[in-house]
């Protein structure tokens, strides 16, 4: 017997039907990539005995001078009163932005912070077939508009936040000292690691990048480094429920695309299962606030910053 033939006006209502799903998805990834999260975390690094440190974590701002949104949502941030402010780079979407990127994190300019620079803080976006975004890297980097990077990094620096491209710079916040790790994006291939530290009596080595590759995570790792935050991968940017992300644009598993996971020399060439060492350093992995100008969409992942209380181990 014959399976029975859809009709025509079937199909008239499905070919209706699809293009409205498909729209509304679209709608929703748009609405979502504008849907601002805190997150909160507990990190157990600190040496016994010390008190608690507040860090806020941003990333991948992505800033337009007409998002007054996300700028608003960032100034707000302040409430929290984090100890330390760490900003893990891709703050511009335009060659105007700097001064909508510095009114965003104006009120936490005035607390001690660190920052490093991500692709986006030196190259604007470019229009460009968004399934590249899925597609395997390859190493070929298409540049757009050359952004004033020095003037972001003057502004960071004028108010007195510790430049982390390619050195160290050791904080003291709250009685806890801090030495800090940067480098420049892997993303680029700009990352020199900085020659060794002498001996240091710190209380937690913290390795800030923008892009984590895993050669940069060991490098810091073997460094000393406890703690380890960048961005970068926009947690995905579009993940699917259940499976997570489908990509992370450089070569840290799907696992880590965002969030809290644990780090060690070779943890990249482990399997995923394998149980981290005790001494294994925590790596958090911020999803960032923004997205392309081109590709303003996300899906089950919404734009976030992250609170990470640091408590003794
Ligand atoms: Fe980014």
């Amino acid at each position: 017997m014959r399976a029975p033939r859809p009709s025509s006006s079937g199909l008239r209502r499905a070919a209706a039907v699809v293009p409205a799903l498909g729209a509304a998805f679209l709608a929703g990834t748009v609405v979502e990539s504008r849907a601002y999260a805190l997150r909160r975390f507990e990190l157990p690094v600190l040496p016994a005995g010390a008190r608690p440190l507040r860090v806020l974590h941003l990333s991948d701002l992505h800033l337009t001078p007409w998002q007054r949104r996300e700028r608003a949502w960032v100034r707000d941030l302040e409430q929290l009163e984090p100890d330390l402010v760490v900003d893990t780079g891709d703050n511009l979407a335009h060659p105007e932005s700097v001064p909508a990127v510095l009114d965003a994190l104006g009120p936490l300019l005035e607390r001690p912070g660190a920052f490093v620079l991500g692709s986006n803080d030196y190259y604007g976006p470019r229009p460009k077939n968004p399934a590249r975004y899925l597609a395997p890297d390859r190493g070929r980097r298409v540049f757009g508009t050359r952004l004033p990077t020095g003037e972001l990094v003057r502004g960071l620096r004028d108010a007195g936040w510790a430049d982390l491209t390619n050195t160290r710079a050791d904080v003291d916040v709250r009685g806890v000292r801090l030495a800090l790790v940067g480098v420049d994006d892997p993303h680029l291939g700009y990352d020199r690691f900085p020659p060794p530290a002498p001996a240091s009596d710190a209380d937690l080595r913290v390795g800030v990048l923008h892009a984590p590759y895993t050669r940069v995570l060991d490098a810091m790792v073997d460094d000393g480094a406890g703690l380890l935050l960048a961005g970068h991968t926009h947690g995905g940017q579009l993940r699917v429920p259940g499976y997570g992300a489908l990509v992370t644009n450089c070569d840290l598993d799907r696992s880590r695309a965002r969030g809290v996971s644990r780090w060690w020399s070779g943890a990249g060439r482990s399997g995923r299962r394998t149980p981290p060492p005790a001494d294994a350093a925590w790596l958090h992995v911020s999803a960032g606030l923004g997205t392309s100008p081109y590709t303003p969409v996300r899906f089950a992942c919404r734009p976030e910053a992250s609170l990470l209380t640091l408590v003794p181990a």
